[in-house]
């Protein structure tokens, strides 16, 4: 009896993990990545390595491009803020997690890139990241 709930609660658990990082499951990799080159690498690097000094803002207090690699900090990010800024762009994003006034490099991709897509071009950038990062980042998102 008690080896049973055990087996019942592990069963949840493992579950509520697969179940909070859906979004990024499935997705058709090849394609991110293609979209990715056409739509990204020019701000975000071919090799997802940012822009040069991407931490320091210009006169106009606008941010270089930062890596999607692990030593940027996408991996930071839940699965529906780095969805929200691809499609809104950066001040919406922000906007919608009440950060107003916040003056984007980054436009959205609303009317260039359909919702699969984006999820797609994020799925890419996630098969990137070491494994470590991969597991810090999907237990950024909450389990919906
Ligand atoms: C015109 C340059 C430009 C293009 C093209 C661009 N970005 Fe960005 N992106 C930026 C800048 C600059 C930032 C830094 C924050 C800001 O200014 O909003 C950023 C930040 C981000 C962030 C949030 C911060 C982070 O580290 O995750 C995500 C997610 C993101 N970009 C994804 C994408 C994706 C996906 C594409 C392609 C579909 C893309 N960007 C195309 C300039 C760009």
């Amino acid at each position: 009896m008690k080896l049973t709930a055990q087996i019942v609660v592990a069963f949840f658990a493992t579950f509520q993990i697969a179940f909070a990082d859906h979004e990024l499951i499935g997705r058709d990799i090849p394609m991110g990545k293609d979209l990715y080159q056409a739509h990204c690498a020019n701000c975000h690097g071919t090799n997802l390595e940012g822009q040069p000094n991407w931490r320091s803002p210009d006169e106009d207090g606008v941010l270089p491009a930062p890596p999607h690699d692990r030593t940027g900090h996408t991996w930071h990010h839940d699965n529906v803020l780095l969805f929200e800024y691809t499609k809104f762009g950066g001040k919406k994003a922000l906007e919608l997690r009440g950060y107003p006034n916040f003056i984007s490099g980054m436009q959205g991709f609303a009317d260039t890139l359909s919702d699969v897509q984006i999820w797609s071009v994020l799925a890419f950038i996630q098969s990137t990241w070491p494994e470590k990062e991969q597991t810090i980042q999907s237990a950024k998102n909450p389990v919906h």
